[in-house]
């Protein structure tokens, strides 16, 4: 099998990735190791930057999440007994939209299917070879049968634990880590939310977040220690902890019920440079991973897979490396500020377990700053939205702040429910060049 682009995970990065590629006419092939039913049941991100739901429109992706999608102008920060509002909208002119990530790869999935992307699942023991000369090719075993999978690039879009990563030799790799000494524990529920924004909770007993997936469906998260298990959270000493956390006030509006799914997810900082490596490009969680705090993740593979795209299409259409060449230095760049506010964030929210008096004060002196600076919330705001990305070639959309050929996202939110409020494309409107 021959193809232009081998796509390796079939997660954000990979999907997003295929769909930009096949609405340009090029031709790729996705190697996912799990089946569909895994990679759309795991449950992670829920909050969508102005960019990703951009994406989502200009590739006429976007009719779920017009339908169920709700768009937040502000967001709230629970400390020392009083609840901080950051009105994005007012601040940066655009918010956030809630959208989960099972239902974003159900959308690519949906979409894939309708468009003929070939995705190849279960392909087990995937081997990157020749990544260093012209002539790069993939191998995988489905059942007892072997494959190989010719192509020009390889997309290494395989998450934190995939093979793209560690098929950079050593020496030419250098890693950037920083562990928490703590996790989140994370529950879905069929009730309705606590807030019509989402509130995260600095307390002394850990951080607290109150998020949703919908008007019936909330997800919260505490901050736990990475001894602890699941089995240690019955749903009871859940709700109680949770109503502590985000304190009276909030915890007054809190609906508990049974919940349907549990899970802890450590925290870590990490960056591997380059994002390039021969005929391999990395893109997405295998080449870094942000605590979760900032809602960056997803948010960081998508535009990853925009620059990405960009090279590969200026290299077929223009006969151009440039994008190529300075993908891996144009992606970091975003990258590190996004490392550098989920890094932040975490830092001023959660309890560390060796925390000194001096960084209990300088936490709640950044907390105390940010209720009474609007700079501090103007620059919280920026950051929370999405950084502008650098898209040469392309013309400025929105901020006027923004440098040279920088692209912000245009969504609208004012009110809750996108499809009330969006002028944007409609579903199925537009196509990427
Ligand atoms: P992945 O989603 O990890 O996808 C990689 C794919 O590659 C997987 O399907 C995997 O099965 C496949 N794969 C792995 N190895 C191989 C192999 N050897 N061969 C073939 N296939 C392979 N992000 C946000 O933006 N906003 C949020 O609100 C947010 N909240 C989060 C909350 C939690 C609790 C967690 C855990 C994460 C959160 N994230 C959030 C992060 C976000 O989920 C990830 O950053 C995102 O999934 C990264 O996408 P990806 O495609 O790079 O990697
Ligand atoms: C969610 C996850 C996050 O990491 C975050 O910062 C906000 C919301 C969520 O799952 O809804």
């Amino acid at each position: 099998m021959r193809t232009q682009v081998a796509i390796v995970g079939a997660g954000p990065a990979g999907m997003f990735l295929a769909h930009l590629l096949h609405a340009a006419g090029l031709d790729c092939v996705v190697l996912e190791r799990r089946d569909r039913a895994f990679v759309e049941g795991r449950v992670r991100a829920g909050v969508l930057e102005p960019i990703t739901v951009d994406l989502m429109r200009e590739l006429g992706l976007a009719e779920g999440l017009e339908r169920g999608g709700l768009a937040h102008d502000g967001v709230n920060i629970a400390t020392g007994g009083e609840l901080l509002r950051i009105d994005l909208a007012s601040l940066v002119g655009v918010g956030l939209t809630v959208y989960g990530q099972q239902e974003v790869m159900r959308d690519l999935f949906d979409g894939a299917v309708a468009r003929g992307i070939h995705i190849v699942w279960e392909a087990d023991d995937v081997v990157l070879e020749g990544l260093d000369g012209a002539e790069p090719f993939v191998t995988w075993r489905h059942g007892q049968t072997g494959h190989r999978l010719d192509c020009d690039f390889v997309a290494g879009c395989d998450g934190f634990h995939g093979v793209s990563r560690s098929s950079i030799p050593a020496q030419d790799l250098r890693t950037y880590e920083r562990v928490y000494p703590f996790g989140w524990l994370g529950i879905l529920a069929d009730v309705p939310p606590c807030n019509d924004e989402l509130v995260y909770a600095n307390h002394e007993r850990g951080f607290a977040l109150a998020s949703m997936r919908s008007e019936t469906r909330s997800r919260y998260y505490v901050q736990v220690a990475l001894d602890e298990q699941v089995d240690d959270w019955p749903d009871e000493r859940f709700w109680d902890e949770l109503c502590l956390r985000l304190g009276p006030q909030t915890a007054a509006k809190l609906t508990r019920g049974p919940s349907f799914e549990k899970s802890i997810a450590p925290l870590r900082s990490f960056v591997a440079e380059p994002m390039r490596w021969g005929r391999l490009f990395l893109a997405g969680d295998a080449a870094h991973i942000v605590p979760p705090t900032g809602a960056k993740g997803m948010n960081l593979a998508v535009s990853d897979v925009i620059m990405l795209a960009d090279g590969l299409i200026e290299h077929y259409r223009a006969n151009k490396d440039h994008g190529l060449e300075t993908y891996s230095k144009r992606a970091l760049a975003r990258v590190w500020k996004a490392e550098r506010f989920s890094w932040w964030l975490t830092s001023i929210t959660h309890r560390f377990p060796d925390a000194d008096p001096f960084s209990q004060q300088m936490q709640l002196a950044e907390l105390d700053y940010l209720r009474s600076s609007e700079a501090a919330q103007r620059s919280f705001a920026e950051n929370y939205v999405g950084l502008p990305m650098a898209r040469p070639g392309r013309r400025a959309k929105a901020s006027a702040a923004a440098p040279e050929g920088a692209v912000r996202g245009t969504s609208q939110s004012i009110g809750k429910k996108l499809e009330r409020t969006c002028a944007g494309a409609a579903p199925g409107e537009g196509k990427a060049t």
